[in-house]
């Protein structure tokens, strides 16, 4: 069940001059090689079913920026459909490396370092363009939960943008492309950056570790699973006024603010016992000494002293498929960190995005999570957006435009 795997190396074709570059060097301690050079040349394709940046790199990438827009006064589905032509057409030439119209340089002499742009569209975009008939029916509010903190100047919003990258300066310059093209027909209504472990980091590619020091991501569903496509993505045979969604998936992001203080009172034992996981290697409690974060979890299994080995209100019991009818998701975040709090702790958590076919998925097992998880008591939901991400676009077509046209 483990997604786990290194970015795909797509062609070097159209790669800036000089992003590519020979050899590996080899990690100082282990010896291992370390393939850093390929980092910049790796290029992650625009086109296809699905857009980029779900599975595609399989990884999270080591930055990530998203940022919602609103429309402006006044403008409707013509202008949106302008700007989705702009914004793919510029997404497109950035993911391959090459220079989006008006480029102002900021990026200049790196390759692509798994550049992916994924737009999705928020409930109000359908109202504000004449579109209410050709909203999706699962693109429901998620509901507020009771021990949310929810901020609404820095959830929700008309329009969605993802960018994903290896390179922060990649990142920052695929976000300031967009963000001017939006000009004139949408403002940023909110924006967030975050990070993952850079490419390199570990002498072998590592599932990722959150800032609560737990490996994170182990349980997602595995891309070789059966059911796995039918979980993540749309399936055609809806309504025919929103086969555009076909090959789109639902993006559920919260901004989830980790209580560090409380955390780090507890002793390794008892933050072991929250999650159901231990922290150095991420096998499950109900595992033997020696297990892996691959060794399957057994939810039925009791310690010696007679107690569940994971315990009732262990994270990955409360949300885990078998405790929920099935619900599952693709779990794919950034961590973030934005400074010190008035009271001297750390604006630092998780840019949590979960990718399922329904939004249901993720209200089902938050639904739960919030009056069950011991892990409730040292996060703090701050804010709230589900997306429509339609699916990919087709050489010569921009995303949304089965929608927009
Ligand atoms: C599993 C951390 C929020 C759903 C895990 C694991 C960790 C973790 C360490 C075990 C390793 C893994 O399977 O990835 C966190 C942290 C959160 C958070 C730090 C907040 C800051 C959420 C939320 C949901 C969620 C809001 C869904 C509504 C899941 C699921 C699993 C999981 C489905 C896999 C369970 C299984 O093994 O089947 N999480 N999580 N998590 N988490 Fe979270």
């Amino acid at each position: 069940r483990r997604l786990l795997g290194t970015a795909g190396t797509a062609g070097a074709a159209g790669l800036m001059a000089g992003a590519v570059a020979g050899g590996a060097a080899t990690h100082a301690t282990t010896g291992h090689p370390t393939p850093v050079t390929s980092v910049g040349a790796t290029a992650v394709p625009f086109h296809g079913a699905h857009q980029a940046g779900i599975i595609t790199p399989l990884r999270a990438q080591a930055i990530g920026h998203l940022a919602a827009f609103d429309l402006a006064s006044g403008t409707g589905r013509k202008e949106a459909a302008a700007l989705l032509r702009r914004w793919s057409a510029a997404a497109e030439a950035m993911t391959q490396g090459r220079a989006p119209a008006g480029d102002d340089q900021i990026a200049l002499d790196a390759g692509p370092c798994s550049l992916t742009v994924t737009f999705g569209f928020g409930r109000t975009f359908f109202s504000r363009t004449g579109l209410a008939h050709r909203a999706p029916a699962a693109l429901v509010p998620v509901p507020r939960f009771p021990s949310d903190a929810i901020d609404p100047k820095r959830s929700d919003g008309d329009l969605w943008i993802q960018v994903g990258a290896d390179d922060p300066l990649v990142g920052f310059h695929a976000l300031h492309v967009l963000q001017k093209a939006a000009a004139g027909t949408a403002e940023v209504r909110w924006q967030m950056s975050g990070f993952n472990r850079a490419p390199g980091a570990t002498a072998r590619p590592k599932t990722v570790r959150n800032l609560m020091g737990q490996i994170d991501g182990t349980g997602n569903p595995e891309p070789t699973g059966k059911d796995f496509a039918r979980t993540i993505f749309t399936r055609r045979g809806g309504p025919a006024d929103q086969a555009w969604m076909n090959g789109g998936s639902y993006a559920v992001v919260r901004r989830i603010r980790m209580l560090l203080g409380p955390w780090a009172d507890l002793t390794r034992t008892q933050q072991e016992e929250v999650i159901g996981r231990r922290k150095d290697t991420g096998a499950p409690l109900s595992a033997p000494a020696g297990a892996s974060e691959t060794t399957p979890m057994e939810l039925n299994r009791f310690t010696r002293g007679g107690s569940l080995a994971i315990p009732a209100d262990a994270h990955i019991r409360v949300a885990a498929p078998e405790s929920n009818d099935g619900a599952a998701m693709l779990r794919r975040g950034f961590s973030y960190h934005d400074g010190y709090r008035a009271d001297g702790t750390p604006d630092a958590g998780l840019l949590f995005i979960t990718w399922q076919a329904d939004p249901e998925a993720f209200i089902k097992v938050q639904t739960k999570l919030d009056g069950a998880d011991h892990l409730t008591r040292f996060i703090r939901h701050e804010s709230s957006a589900v997306f429509a991400v339609p699916g990919g676009a087709a050489p010569g077509e921009y995303v949304g435009q089965r929608l927009l046209e």
